[in-house]
């Protein structure tokens, strides 16, 4: 699909947008025209130009783009850490600031930034303490959450005494404690090896089922954006645009042995030849 055909559409009255802070039905993320620029003494740079899509609620969309070219900005500024220069964006039919003070929206970062104090199970409550609830009322959800990310069992452990992957285990659940509706990962398991990331893909589609979250995933890898999204969002850099979005022919059940089929493969050559070219 061509990004810019997709946009067209997405911009037809038909799809329902309106004005910043209107409800726009079934989005968990819509935005139009998005512009961040950042200025310093020295020069200004355009980190994102002119950014349109709509992420319809309960997505799995992955983003992948050269390095530089605004995926990190994109989910500052959905999670409200960043307002854009110019352009409307809404987050669950809000204001980004609405769905942040509502804690609809989570980070997860590359690396898991645990308190090396706090055992794995503190670690997790971490923000129901922040947020003033108390942790004795949220224990049941603690512990499902403890088994949805594959960690009963180690809840006593403190971080030192994980792997990097059970690391990114405990911060997946500690953004997942406020019960969240939009969930933004930026290059999470980047820092894993092959192996433990192939389990922790299939587990965060597992994830995203089990909860129907909408999923923003930042990622460099050509596979890991393929396997993991049902759309692939590929951005361009200098500035950052819209390069292309493409919809992942995989089917809803996935396993990994899905990256050895002819779909997947000519979806990753297309991803790599648009790559090549951004
Ligand atoms: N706080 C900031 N001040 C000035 N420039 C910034 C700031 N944050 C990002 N930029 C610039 O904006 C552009 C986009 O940066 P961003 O971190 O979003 O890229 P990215 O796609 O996430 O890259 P990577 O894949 O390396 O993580 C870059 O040119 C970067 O230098
Ligand atoms: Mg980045």
């Amino acid at each position: 699909m061509n990004a810019d055909t997709d946009m067209t559409a997405a911009h037809s009255p038909a799809r329902g947008l309106r004005g910043a802070g209107d409800a726009v039905t079934g989005h968990a993320i819509s935005c139009r025209d998005i512009v961040v620029r950042f200025f310093s003494e020295r020069r200004s740079v355009t980190a994102i130009s002119g950014l349109s899509l709509d992420v319809p609620e309960g997505e799995f969309l992955t983003l992948l783009g050269p390095s530089g070219c605004g995926k990190s900005t994109f989910l500052r500024v959905v999670a409200d850490l960043l307002p854009p220069s110019s352009g409307l964006i809404t987050v669950l039919g809000d204001k980004p600031s609405r769905a942040r003070a509502n804690g609809d929206v989570a980070f997860v970062f590359q690396d898991a930034a645990l308190m090396p104090w706090r055992t794995v199970l503190q670690n997790i409550e971490l923000p129901l303490e922040i947020a003033g609830k108390s942790t004795r009322e949220h224990r049941v959800r603690t512990m499902e959450l403890l088994d949805l990310v594959g960690l009963r069992g180690s809840e006593n452990a403190y971080p030192n005494e994980l792997s990097g992957g059970m690391r990114q285990r405990v911060s997946i659940a500690r953004a997942l404690i406020g019960n969240p509706r939009v969930l933004l990962m930026d290059e999470p398991f980047s820092a894993l090896d092959e192996i433990v990331r192939d389990r922790l893909n299939d587990e965060i589609r597992r994830i995203w089922k089990e909860t129907k979250l909408t999923i923003l995933f930042v990622t460099h890898s050509i596979y890991e954006a393929a396997y993991l999204g049902e759309r692939v969002l590929v951005l361009s850099a200098n500035p950052g645009r819209v390069r292309d979005i493409v919809p992942v022919p995989l089917p809803y059940e996935r396993t990994l042995e899905a990256r050895e089929t002819p779909e997947f493969v000519s979806l990753a050559a297309r991803l790599r030849r648009t790559l090549e070219t951004c």
